[in-house]
């Protein structure tokens, strides 16, 4: 007795198969476009870790006033912006280049009328205007942030770098800032 051949209607998938066929696709479509912006971005995006927010608002304290300007640059998922805001700075801006860590901070943030978010590159917004610049990148920017920051940010003005400090064989970042504070794995440096 042969073994029966499966009929073309006993081939095709059925619709419980079909079903779990076009689920598997779309979650794995979903998950390329989620994590595709995490890829594309060259820094870590591990946020600051809860002692180190502590000690980062102990030194913001210092500087929030209602005229005052802090900006993250690079604010991840938007938690120091949020900090700073509820500090009582005048205006907390994040600038982050992922788009869905730059939604979400909008809604972490949602309800404090001095906070705005920008979706873009640090390095292609001008960072004028601000008295606290606080940065928590990679090393191998630390040298185009110096650079910036010394071209753009006025005189006493403050950068906070948290675990990267500024290059400190980079003549033009060491006569643009000085070290006025370190409570690591933050350094505080002042525009002179
Ligand atoms: C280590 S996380 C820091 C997050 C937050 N500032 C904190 O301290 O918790 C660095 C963030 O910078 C963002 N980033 C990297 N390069 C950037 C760029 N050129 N412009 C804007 N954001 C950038 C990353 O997407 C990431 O969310």
């Amino acid at each position: 007795m042969g073994t029966a051949t499966p009929t073309a209607s006993e081939r095709r998938p059925t619709g419980v198969a079909r079903t779990t066929l076009y689920v598997v696709a779309s979650l794995t479509a979903l998950t390329a476009v989620l994590a595709a912006p995490f890829v594309l971005t060259p820094l870590p995006f591990a946020p600051s870790t809860p002692a180190t927010r502590a000690r980062l608002q102990a030194l913001l304290r210092r500087h929030a006033t209602a005229r005052a300007t802090f900006v993250d640059i690079g604010c991840g998922d938007g938690a120091v912006v949020r900090d700073a805001a509820r500090l009582g700075f005048g205006r907390a801006v994040g600038i982050e280049r992922n788009p869905l860590l730059a939604l979400y901070t909008v809604f972490r943030c949602r309800g404090l009328p001095n906070v705005s978010v920008r979706c873009a590159d640090m390095f292609r917004l001008a960072w004028t205007g601000a008295d606290v610049v606080y940065i928590y990148g990679g090393e191998r920017i630390m040298a185009a942030v110096a650079a910036k920051a010394a071209r753009e940010l006025r005189h006493g003005a403050i950068l906070i770098s948290n675990s990267f400090g500024l290059p400190t064989d980079d003549a033009a970042a060491s006569d643009a800032f000085q070290l006025v504070l370190r409570s690591p794995p933050l350094r505080v440096y002042q525009r002179r």
